[in-house]
């Protein structure tokens, strides 16, 4: 990966408890996944300012295009249950019982557009945490270098 505003920690870097605590939270969250049809059972986890953690894990579907994904379950739960929570980080991983994740798994470009989205609305920065199984990870200081010239508010006129 060598997108502007994403670092690849490797065995010498240190990583913060904060960080730790969610990447452990956000493994924990692929084991409530559905994903029958894919088999890539993704969890997410977000911390919250005020420390709270959410998680979310993908949501798949027979009528293939109804798929969820982690990331976007675990943002519109914080939007319902949390109206107006500051979403700090998002730790982000995925499991395939039949082959094993050795990268840092990177968000969809929907879910991209939707932690943008939220990012913009909160005006505060959301650090995205990427891992797999095993490997390094990689860690993006925001969701708008995630999605360099993004579509967002700024193209709509009311
Ligand atoms: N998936 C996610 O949950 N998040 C992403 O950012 C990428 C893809 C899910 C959707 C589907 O259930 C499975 O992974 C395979 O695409």
């Amino acid at each position: 990966m060598k997108e502007e505003g994403v670092k690849i920690l490797n065995e010498k870097d240190s990583i913060s408890d904060e960080i730790a605590n969610l990447i452990k939270i956000a493994r924990e969250a692929t084991n409530s996944a559905y994903a029958p049809y894919s088999n890539f059972y993704v969890g997410a986890a977000a911390l919250l300012e005020d420390g709270t953690i959410v998680k979310g894990s993908n949501f798949e579907n027979a009528s293939y295009p109804l798929c969820l994904c982690a990331e976007r379950v675990a943002l519109a739960s914080i939007h319902s249950q949390y109206p107006g929570a500051i979403v700090k980080m998002m730790a982000v991983t995925a499991r395939n019982p039949s082959q094993k994740t050795n990268e840092p798994i990177a968000p969809c470009g929907a879910c991209r557009q939707v932690l943008l989205e939220y990012e913009q609305k909160q005006k505060e920065e959301i650090k995205i945490i990427m891992f797999g199984e095993e490997g390094n990870v990689a860690v993006c200081k925001s969701a708008a270098s995630l999605l360099p010239m993004a579509f967002d508010h700024s193209f709509l006129s009311k």
